[in-house]
């Protein structure tokens, strides 16, 4: 970053050769980009870009979720909107267009990216034209959609398991853990934690003792019962990937589970689990085999973590009534 002690007034053909020169010192897999502020798509990431004194930018008002795009398809887009709703509302944002524009753009501006796989995130944000705390007067709320490579998750979390341990950072209030807004600060400072320990992410626990979420994904445990238990989503974010990981679990019952039990986990009954799992949009399944320096289970990756795995990865590429096409 070039910096000097005399800023100067920079012309606009100059920021925009400065926002490419940003770009080229940080290689991204930003594919496509839909802003209703441009009112248009941009492939071009040096032009991704949002007004500074948009209210999502400078007071984290706004929300957002992502989606999967798997084999040219995008997987359960409805349930992703349902939440994305839901959090708007409860954040007194209001839509910029209805759903089935929102739908729609996403659906075109994938098409745009040209991509096959890949992750699409979208926002919403209450708008520019104030530094303030309420948006300002007659602000137009924003709506961006990205296409990007997603995330990527070292093969050896899959084959070797994860290592995490119990936050110190307190648990998101319900209201704030079950809307998906832009504000993931607690998030964000529990990864860094557990990085710092030299272990994969971190778990937060409720002020009752009981198991609440990963950074940005769901945690499961499998008892030494064979039943598959996942924690109530009242004070947790109602992962997409878990609410649908359970119908599919529930097919298992009798097979390969006992059991799938959604309800309240204390810390002490989840450590003694045979099985912990993360689950969510970008990772998947993948197993947990250390918490707080402690082996779970066997300390290696068990088989309901590859079951569970396997279902969900079959389920993204032929559950029909989950799958919309991409208008390429
Ligand atoms: C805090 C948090 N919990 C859980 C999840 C998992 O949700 P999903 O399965 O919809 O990706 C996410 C990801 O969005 C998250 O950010």
């Amino acid at each position: 970053m070039a910096t000097t002690l005399t800023p100067k007034v920079l012309e606009a053909e100059q920021v925009v050769e400065r926002l490419r020169a940003l770009r080229d010192l940080q290689p991204v897999r930003y594919w496509a980009f839909y802003s209703s502020q441009l009112g248009g798509i941009v492939t071009d990431p040096a032009l991704m870009v949002l007004p500074f004194d948009d209210h999502m930018v400078h007071r984290g008002h706004g929300v957002f979720d992502t989606a999967a795009i798997v084999d040219g398809k995008i997987y359960d887009l409805e349930a992703h909107l349902d939440r994305f709703l839901r959090s708007a509302g409860l954040s007194k944002l209001p839509l910029p267009c209805p759903r089935e524009e929102m739908r729609a753009i996403i659906g075109r501006t994938a098409a745009a990216s040209g991509k096959r796989d890949g992750s699409i995130r979208y926002w919403i944000s209450a708008g520019p034209g104030s530094l303030g705390l309420p948006p300002a007067a007659g602000a137009e709320p924003g709506f961006f959609v990205m296409i990007f490579g997603g995330l990527a998750y070292p093969d050896t979390w899959y084959t070797n398991g994860l290592k995490v341990m119990t936050t110190t950072y307190p648990i998101k209030p319900p209201l704030y853990a079950v809307t998906k807004s832009t504000n993931y600060l607690p998030n964000i400072l529990m990864q860094l934690e557990a990085q710092e320990a030299g272990l994969d992410n971190g778990v937060f626990v409720d002020e009752a003792g009981n198991v609440g979420e990963s950074s940005n994904m769901n945690v499961a445990f499998v008892g030494e019962d064979n039943v598959l238990r996942h924690p109530r989503f009242d004070h947790i974010l109602s992962g997409c990937t878990s609410l649908r990981l359970l119908e599919l679990a529930r097919g298992l019952v009798g097979r390969e589970l006992k059991g799938v039990e959604v309800r309240d986990i204390p810390v002490a009954e989840a450590r003694a689990s045979r099985e912990m799992l993360l689950i969510g949009s970008s990772i998947k399944v993948a197993p947990i085999v250390e918490w707080d320096r402690k082996p779970i289970g066997d300390g290696k990756p068990g088989p309901a973590a590859r079951t569970l795995h396997d279902v969900l990865e079959r389920d993204m590429r032929e559950a029909k009534d989950r799958l919309i096409d991409i208008p390429y």
